[in-house]
């Protein structure tokens, strides 16, 4: 079975995959930091010498490795399915779960771990409740095609199990 989790930055893609993984024992694996390491810079660094576009289409590139692996949960970046057909992809390879936390959680969060992502680094509180805002509207058309979409409280290990055991 492959997972692909999505969702914006501060959903706790990296946090579920983690958990998933472990419960699964299977390989977990995050494609910012699959980027990071093939590219020897951070995602910061990527951003600011080689550009979104070669970010963008790097993480495209990276992420159809996962073409050959037959069992994995991956945490993708939070704008991985608007590129390059990825959302397409990731749904003919396994299942895709859309992580989908309020506004209020994603800016606690980013708040407290903001420097490492460059789309929002310079911001402040309302700043980023505006780029959240934007980013949202943009990619909800992409995050809807997933296979599965938690909400809120809905969000919890029941219902991640829940799917899984639909696919077993
Ligand atoms: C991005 C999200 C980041 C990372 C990059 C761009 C985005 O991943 O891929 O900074 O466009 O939303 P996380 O969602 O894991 O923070």
């Amino acid at each position: 079975m492959k997972i692909f989790l999505l969702g914006m930055m501060g959903s706790g893609k990296s946090y579920w995959k983690q958990h998933l993984a472990k419960m699964l024992k299977t390989g977990g694996y995050d494609l910012d930091f699959i980027i990071e390491a093939q590219e020897e810079k951070t995602i910061s660094e990527i951003f600011k010498e080689d550009g979104e576009e070669y970010f963008r289409e790097t993480e495209a590139k990276l992420l159809r490795l996962f073409g050959v692996k037959k069992i994995f949960v991956l945490a993708t970046g939070g704008g991985t399915p608007c590129f390059h057909n990825n959302m397409k992809w990731m749904n003919e390879q396994g299942i895709t779960i859309w992580i989908d936390e309020p506004f209020k959680v994603l800016i606690e969060r980013l708040l407290k771990e903001k420097s490492h992502r460059p789309l929002i680094s310079h911001l402040d509180e309302e700043g980023i409740n505006e780029f959240l805002t934007n980013k949202y509207k943009e990619r909800k058309p992409y995050y809807s095609q997933a296979t599965y979409h938690l909400i809120g409280e809905e969000i919890n290990l029941n219902n991640f199990k829940k799917i899984i055991n639909q696919h077993v």
